[in-house]
């Protein structure tokens, strides 16, 4: 087992270290082998009045912060992206320990979310409103302001780039914050909150407080003094926290909630490449990711073909050890274990043909097969509900207005995927599918500059690129009486 220093268990209010007002902590577990970690300081109320306070005073108008130049805000953030890669390593082991993701794939993800940082280092100085030219004796134009304190809840699967989406956009807009990561992840946040420091952020400008979504979450989503909040999580909680966010004041919300994506092979499609494709858009993140492409639709041409070449790649994926090199490693934790394992039982009951996996990896850890089932049928419970795991349902499909049908008839409407060399067809599935991102012979294909975000029940408005920063910004008119005709 590689030795990784957890250096940060406090939480982190106005740039400093401290327990909780409780003095409680709880456990943070590795789900490789089921032990603790460490202890964190959890976070309740109390702290949560504590970091809104910080965040509030920071965010005042005369604030080091609310007074320093835009690009001045750019320049932090390269900093922060460029600390970010100077300890991608350790960032990525300390992931791995926490989360249970390949150690390499985490190491990734630390490079990309310093890219993140970088795109938005670039936006701080360009938030431009426009003038206007209003009817009357005025002139108009507009002011693009930083929304205030924003309050920021992180899921589990995505630890630093989920973190990253959400500081690195509201960071730009000039905004402060107080950020909750996953009870199961809590250590990269803290490990990312001392290079914010380093970086020369203000004290208040982001807080950092760990704990428990009902404790912690909830207080944040209730405060009187949040402006607004972000939350990315299912859209169980998503609804919670909505109505929560209504309550004593009117927040600003944006959701990135579950999915239950569709991708739709067709006939002329390669069928080892969309194999592959399909394989990584299912399986990537042990399944553990919103925009997995749980749903594969394949045209009935290259069905029998297809499902061969899903079970043979799906059997071949190397699940064990994230510090090896694997491209799988354990569930994040018991519950989501016993759910995926669950799903895998109603999938085999409900009759679908299970070509793959099928059940636990070895007999400790969070470990499941990589799992394919074949000729799932709509109405099969695998086929409409969120897993997040490693779990793909094949369903075979003859027509395009079939299967656009088929693909729209869910809840979720996160994003989507087409397989196929034929322009019409591909434009087509575009122009008719009811999804925040639509990939066109390729999957899960993310970057700083393109939005993401979901219709329906996958949630409200959008992060990354352009979208993403507008989500922390108000927009104030201002109107002048400006006579047409000079009164000389
Ligand atoms: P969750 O929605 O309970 O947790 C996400 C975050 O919300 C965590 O930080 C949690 O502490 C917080 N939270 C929980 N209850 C809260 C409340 N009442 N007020 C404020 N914050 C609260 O998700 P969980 O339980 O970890 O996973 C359940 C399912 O959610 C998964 O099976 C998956 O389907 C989905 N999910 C989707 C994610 C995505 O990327 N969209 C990420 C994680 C889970
Ligand atoms: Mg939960």
């Amino acid at each position: 087992m590689v030795k990784v220093d957890v250096k940060y268990t406090k939480l982190f209010i106005n740039n400093e270290w401290v327990d909780a007002v409780s003095k409680k902590t709880f456990p943070t577990i590795n789900p490789q082998d089921e032990t603790v970690i460490t202890q964190v300081a959890e976070g309740d109320k109390a702290d949560v009045d504590l970091a809104v306070a910080a965040a509030k005073k920071a965010f005042h108008r005369y604030s080091e912060w609310r007074m320093m130049d835009a690009s001045q805000r750019g320049r932090l953030l390269l900093k922060l992206a460029d600390l970010l890669e100077s300890q991608a390593r350790y960032l990525a082991e300390l992931e791995t320990l926490d989360c249970g993701k390949p150690v390499k794939t985490a190491e990734e993800e630390v490079y990309y979310s310093a890219s993140v940082f970088r795109h938005y280092a670039g936006k701080a100085d360009k938030i431009t409103g426009s003038t206007i030219p209003a009817d009357g004796d005025v002139l108009s134009f507009t002011i693009k302001e930083p929304v205030g304190v924003c309050a920021q809840i992180i899921p589990w699967n995505y630890p630093i780039p989920m973190l990253t989406w959400k500081l690195a956009p509201a960071l730009a807009a000039g905004c402060t914050m107080i950020v909750k990561p996953a009870e199961q992840t809590p250590l990269t946040a803290l490990a990312v909150a001392a290079l914010i420091k380093e970086a020369g952020f203000p004290a208040g400008v982001v807080n950092i407080i760990p704990g428990y979504g009902p404790t912690a979450g909830a207080a944040l989503t209730h405060h009187p003094d949040v402006d607004k909040v972000a939350f990315t999580g299912s859209t169980e909680v998503g609804r919670i926290v909505i109505a929560a966010a209504s309550v004593v004041n009117l927040k600003r919300v944006t959701l990135e909630l579950g999915g239950k994506s569709p991708l739709v092979i067709f006939n002329d499609a390669d069928v080892e490449k969309a194999a592959q494709i399909a394989h990584a858009a299912a399986f990537a993140n042990g399944g553990q990711c919103c925009c997995a492409g749980t749903r594969t639709y394949v045209q009935s041409g290259i069905y029998d073909k297809f499902v061969k070449k899903a079970a043979e790649i799906a059997q071949k994926r190397s699940v064990g050890n994230p510090f090896d090199d694997v491209q799988q490693g354990p569930q994040i934790d018991a519950d989501m274990f016993k759910k995926v394992l669950g799903y895998i039982e109603a999938g085999k009951q409900g009759g679908a043909r299970c070509v793959a996996g099928g059940d636990r990896h070895g007999n400790k850890g969070y470990f499941i097969k990589p799992t394919v089932f074949a000729d799932v049928k709509d109405d099969m419970k695998i086929a409409r509900e969120e897993i997040f795991g490693p779990v793909q349902s094949i369903l075979k499909f003859e027509t395009f207005e079939e299967v656009i049908d088929r693909a729209n008839d869910s809840k979720y409407g996160l994003a989507a995927g087409v397989i196929t060399n034929d322009i019409t067809t591909a434009m087509s599935f575009a122009k008719f599918v009811r999804a925040g991102s639509l990939w066109v012979n390729t999957y899960d294909y993310v970057t700083s500059q393109t939005p993401f975000g979901g219709f329906k029940d996958s949630g409200i408005g959008r992060e990354l690129g352009e979208d993403g920063v507008n989500q922390y910004l108000e927009i104030k008119t201002v109107t002048m009486a400006v006579p047409k005709m000079p009164q000389l």
